[in-house]
């Protein structure tokens, strides 16, 4: 039974003294003087030993309906989920498909509105409490810097932020790219930097050239998009310039997923991530996987 002894007698208690605390900087760039959870959910998103992750996108039916390579996602995607450090999805996605039992952190989107088939990026929020209950590590808003529905975007942007510094939840802020818009360096910097000053926590955007410009000028970490189907060789290269020009990860779709072996492909990806592989050895290693 606990008694008082341990409290009142002094002697042989060690309380370090002349041993400093050590103040410990987070791993993360720019996040040092965020709350406890959201660092606590990004050391889940991120791999604390490199700062990088690889996330798998397979949030595209939102907008898209069942596009190529997500017709089941049970088939395609569940595979796949061992492999990735972290998944980017919806919730209609996470409740169907997703087992509970997975411990991979989910970056929740979090936001939703106009299809493919109409004018994009028209979008609303969704309700925080299902986010919670669904123990989101962070929550994704499309921003469309640039755009229409720009005003729009960015205000789902801020009150996601709000609610998001609230209960401890980073907030990804997604950049868009709108048909009219020149998707280069100039371009990316502003729309990534506009969603870090607006509150988010990470950004994912998209490599170009320049993009060492773009990661220097956004004070927290940024992920980059893969975008349409590539050669594998050619999305591998993608990687390795992207991070070696100081992205933190990848949030990657698309070139996994549509791979002619989408196994071999994540393993591939996170060699290139987390081992700093070149294009060239990790093509070898996908060749060799998929064998
Ligand atoms: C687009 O906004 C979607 O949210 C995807 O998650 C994102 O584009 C990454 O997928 P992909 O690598 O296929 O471009």
């Amino acid at each position: 039974m606990a008694d008082a002894d341990g409290i009142l007698e002094n002697k042989d208690k060690d309380y370090g003294i002349g041993i400093p605390v050590k103040n410990q900087a987070f791993f993360l760039k720019g996040l040092d003087n965020c709350d406890w959870g959201i660092k606590n959910r990004m050391s889940r998103i991120f791999n604390p030993k490199t700062g990088r992750t690889v996330m798998l996108a397979f949030d595209h039916g939102y907008i898209m309906g069942p596009t190529s390579g997500l017709e089941r996602l049970d088939l395609s995607i569940v595979p796949l989920i061992e492999y990735a450090d972290s998944l980017m999805c919806t919730r209609g996605a996470l409740r169907s498909v997703v087992p509970p039992t997975s411990d991979k952190p989910v970056c929740l989107r979090y936001s939703a509105g106009s299809s493919v088939l109409t004018e994009l990026n028209n979008e609303c929020i969704l309700d925080i409490q299902d986010a919670v209950r669904l123990n989101a590590s962070a929550l994704a808003v499309m921003v469309s810097i640039g755009d229409t529905f720009e005003a729009k975007t960015v205000e789902n942007l801020v009150r996601t932020a709000d609610y998001g510094y609230k209960y401890g939840i980073p907030t990804m802020g997604v950049t868009a790219v709108g048909k009219q818009m020149v998707r280069d360096a100039r371009y990316f910097s502003a729309a990534s930097r506009i969603c870090a000053e607006n509150g988010a926590t990470l950004v994912k955007t998209y490599y170009c050239d320049g993009f060492a410009k773009v990661v220097n000028s956004c004070p927290v970490p940024i992920v980059i998009a893969g975008g349409k189907k590539l050669p594998e060789k050619e999305a591998l290269e993608l990687c390795y310039k992207a991070i070696s020009e100081g992205a933190s990860g990848v949030d990657m779709g698309r070139n996994v997923f549509q791979s002619e072996n989408p196994v071999a492909m994540i393993q591939a990806v996170k060699a290139v991530v987390h081992d700093n592989l070149t294009p060239e050895q990790a093509f070898e290693m996908f060749n060799d996987l998929k064998k």
